[in-house]
């Protein structure tokens, strides 16, 4: 009699576990439903780019940005009021990965923070003005990793890796590695979400899907494009502390006020990892490009295709966290490094050698 009971017993719990994981399942695909209902707050940047691109719901879209410059007008299919929350938390995510924003109340699930280790990454630093960088003129930059040209070109070859990578695994990429971080699933809402958001920007842009624009993927420089003296991080490093110290930080962990990121990390805990194609040792071109194209900020074009090689260079010796190709002692060495470099230079400036940006002759 009593094995019977204890079987029904077992069974009963059996069955009240799996209610309860069921009930839980439904209550959190609901909370996900009313985060995907839920009006989007958007961060400044945001709210002007797609004022700017008119995104409103209606049954067609014209771009204003192709009418500006060309003249043509072009009727593509519209957007419903779910697209355009979509597109909304989309670029929010690109402006404000870390959800520094979303913090101060807004309830809509638009920070990345839970697949980044790094407290400092936004995708618009690296895609710059939320990957759609223009200049004056309303004029798009070559080199600029625009985030609508990547779009048009997604499921096409990627030259790094030889592969054909749909575009939430070219996020993934970058999630994984640029912001040392994990890889988000495929069907999660924040990269769908991000896939909105470019692919809007590339009907805003009137781009075809298929071709090859300029401002696709980084502008890179070789080590042909320089006079061949090759590179050296010895004059990189003095050139860092004479150009990008101020913002970025002697040792290059960037700078945070008030739980801000102002400027940020080049290496250290925060960077992105050794396996990032920011890294000069994995790609040595693209780095040098980034910085030619966009540093120091507020001088952009100021230094020569060597000083940007040279630059990268020394800044890919600081120390960072390893990438997934490395393997645990690789890891484990630069977990010490980033441990020991700090209190080395606060050492080094005690007695007096001091690398303060104008400590430099
Ligand atoms: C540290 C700089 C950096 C950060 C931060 C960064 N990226 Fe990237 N991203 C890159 C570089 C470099 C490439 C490769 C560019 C190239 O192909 O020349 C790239 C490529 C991409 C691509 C593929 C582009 C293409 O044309 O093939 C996508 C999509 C992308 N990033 C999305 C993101 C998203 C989303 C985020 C934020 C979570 C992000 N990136 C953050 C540097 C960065
Ligand atoms: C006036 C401050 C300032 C100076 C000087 C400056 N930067 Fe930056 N840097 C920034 C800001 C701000 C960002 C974030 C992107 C943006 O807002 O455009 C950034 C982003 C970067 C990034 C993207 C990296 C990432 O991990 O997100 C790199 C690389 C970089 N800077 C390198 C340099 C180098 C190299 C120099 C020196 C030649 C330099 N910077 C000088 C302010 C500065």
């Amino acid at each position: 009699m009593a094995v019977v009971w204890v079987k029904l017993l077992r069974t009963a719990a059996i069955v009240a576990v799996l209610g309860l994981l069921y009930l839980l399942a439904i209550q959190k695909h609901a909370e996900r439903d009313s985060q995907r209902e839920a009006p989007v707050e958007l961060t400044a940047a945001c709210a002007e780019k797609l004022q700017a691109y008119a995104l409103s719901a209606s049954e067609v879209y014209r771009s204003p940005y192709l009418h500006k410059t060309t003249g043509r007008v072009s009727e593509l299919s519209g957007y419903s009021e779910a697209d355009i929350r979509a597109i909304q938390r989309g670029c929010n995510i690109v402006d404000d990965t870390q959800g520094q924003l979303a913090k101060q109340g807004a309830r809509e699930r638009w920070n990345a923070t839970r697949f980044s280790r790094s407290t400092h990454t936004s995708c618009d630093h690296c895609h710059q003005s939320l990957g759609d960088k223009q200049d004056s003129a309303g004029n798009r930059i070559v080199g600029s990793n625009g985030l609508g040209a990547s779009w048009v070109m997604a499921d096409m070859y990627d030259r790094f890796t030889g592969l054909l990578l749909p575009y939430e695994m070219r996020q993934m990429q970058c999630f994984i590695n640029s912001s040392n971080g994990f890889k988000p699933n495929a069907a999660d809402d924040l990269l769908r979400d991000i896939t909105a958001y470019s692919r809007f920007l590339s009907a805003a842009l009137d781009l075809k899907i298929g071709h090859r624009y300029p401002e696709q993927g980084m502008e890179e420089i070789p080590a042909s494009a320089t006079l061949r003296r090759g590179d050296d991080y010895v004059r990189g490093a003095h050139l860092y502390r004479e150009k990008c110290a101020a913002c970025h930080g002697v040792q290059g962990f960037g700078t945070v006020v008030d739980g801000k990121v102002l400027y940020p990390a080049l290496a250290g805990p925060e960077s992105f990892s050794l396996d990032s194609r920011m890294h000069f040792g994995r790609v040595n071109t693209v780095m040098a490009g980034f910085i030619c194209r966009n540093m120091p900020l507020g001088q952009e074009g100021s230094l020569a295709n060597q000083d940007c090689r040279d630059i990268a260079y020394y800044i890919s010796t600081l120390p960072r966290p390893a990438g997934d190709r490395q393997g645990p002692l690789v890891a484990a060495w630069q977990q010490l490094m980033m441990g020991v470099m700090p209190p080395l230079t606060r050492y080094a400036e005690s007695l007096g050698r001091s690398d303060t940006p104008h400590a430099i002759p």
